[in-house]
């Protein structure tokens, strides 16, 4: 018995290595922590790490915010920032303090070794200023509180975070405040500096887009054949996104072949290819926490229909005409009115709707319902209130689409784009074939 504490102390007392995602260098997150910080007026920033998920084969993904702020990986933390406030009653520096539960050496025989405050280069390892434990936040916040009251309308956290509100509960509890303050909305003040991109994140996207297009282009040369089920499909991209360093996809893979090409985010895969059928493969992977977002539509036999290449050339050419009306500062993605000459949706829909009819002589404007695109990043869906304006640094998909359950035709094509520090648009799926030729030409092995 003694020998197993003793062994168990031994392998406690290492550090453990953190995880296995590719991180930024320390000074980036510290920088967005800096940035934070001086949003904050004087106040106080508390976020929480994403919680262990309920069900045992959901593995682990951390709170996109806290991930973007900190690159730590473990559940049960939390980040303390608080800002320079030089006029407040008790004046307050910047400071940072990561809070890590204390170790549970029973647990960690499930979950693996992991850190705690009192871990030797603990410090280093996570490259926040303070690590402190757990359970001294309520006290640091109240005691934070109690020096300058003011401060109580000034606190910031994410907003659907059930230990955030117990905090702020606590800490009103422990004052003796009768009002419960209202926290502030962090996620407000980190979506503006998320949309903006660093070289590091954008070398994470550029991983995550080269492990999907290859991905893509396995599925084109290799496993789209009649007779072939759709969850087969996903799996085998699936297999290419692990095997080139990806953690998982970054959302259910759409795989929709026949009428399910027409549902927009099908994700049952589970019917069995036919000859003759259109498949739409929206599909894309996760690279140390950053996504890539795909969608290649192809003829299951390797050959286009006329019928399907006519509606595949006015998808191809609506995406064409956005990206040749793109003007950095000015034009703006998602925009459901379609209204604004500014906007790329409105560029892409007067397109759709004046190429190609449906069956019944009408324009196919109506079968395109969801916007252009979406800005991408930690998350595949990055925050952004749209209709947004396309600036340098950012990142989004232009990903217009027409859908016709009557002729079980749906195409979709998206690829994703940076902005360039010159204001120039960068495909970042230049590599994977975006016309029908390109498309039948790796599928027929040429
Ligand atoms: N790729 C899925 C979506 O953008 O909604
Ligand atoms: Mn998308």
């Amino acid at each position: 018995m003694r020998f197993f504490f003793l062994a168990l102390l031994v392998v406690s007392t290492a550090v453990p290595p953190l995880h296995a995602l590719d991180k930024q260098p320390a000074g980036a997150y510290h920088a967005r922590r800096v940035a934070l910080a001086a949003e904050l007026h004087g106040g106080v920033a508390v976020l929480f790490a994403a919680e262990e998920p309920v069900l045992d084969f959901m593995p682990y993904r951390q709170d996109s915010n806290f991930y973007y702020l900190t690159g730590w990986n473990e559940p049960g933390a939390a980040l303390m920032i608080v800002g320079d406030a030089p006029q407040a009653s008790t004046p307050r520096a910047y400071r940072e303090i990561l809070y890590l539960p204390v170790r549970n050496l029973r647990t960690e025989k499930y979950t693996g070794v992991k850190m705690d405050a009192a871990t030797p280069d603990v410090t280093e390892a996570s490259g926040v200023d303070h690590v402190e434990s757990m359970t001294e936040l309520p006290a640091d916040l109240t005691r934070l509180v109690a020096s300058d009251h003011a401060l109580a309308t000034n606190l910031w956290t994410q907003p659907d975070s059930t230990a955030a509100a117990a905090l702020i509960n606590f800490t009103a509890t422990t004052l003796g405040t009768n009002e419960v303050p209202q926290p502030h909305d962090v996620t407000t003040l980190t979506m503006p500096l998320r949309q903006l991109k660093d070289e590091g994140e954008i070398e994470l996207i550029k991983k995550s887009s080269a492990a999907s297009m290859l991905a893509q282009r396995v599925m084109m040369k290799w496993w789209v054949k009649a007779s072939m089920t759709e969850r087969a499909v996903a799996g085998a991209m699936t297999a290419v996104w692990m095997e080139n360093g990806c953690e998982r996809p970054s959302y259910a893979p759409i795989v929709g072949s026949g009428i399910n090409s027409t549902i927009l985010h099908y994700s049952a895969n589970d019917r069995t290819m036919q000859d003759g059928d259109i498949l739409l493969v929206d599909a894309a992977c996760e690279y140390s926490m950053y996504a890539a977002d795909i969608t290649r539509t192809v003829p299951v036999n390797g050959h286009f229909t006329p019928r399907q290449r006519e509606i595949f050339n006015v998808v191809l050419g609506a995406q064409q005409a956005a990206i040749n009306a793109f003007v950095a500062g000015k034009s703006t993605i998602n925009d459901r009115d379609r209204h604004d000459p500014n906007s790329l949706d409105t560029v892409a829909y007067n397109y759709i709707n004046t190429h190609g009819k449906d069956l019944h002589g009408q324009p196919l404007g109506q079968y395109w319902l969801h916007g252009l695109g979406h800005m991408m990043g930690i998350d595949v869906h990055d925050p952004g209130v749209y209709p947004v304006v396309l600036k340098p640094g950012m990142v989004f998909t232009i990903e217009p689409g027409v859908y016709i359950p009557d002729e079980k035709l749906g195409v979709r094509i998206e690829c994703d784009f940076l902005v360039g520090p010159d204001g120039k648009l960068i495909d970042l799926d230049a590599a994977l074939p975006h016309t029908a030729d390109e498309v039948e030409a790796v599928m027929q092995g040429k």
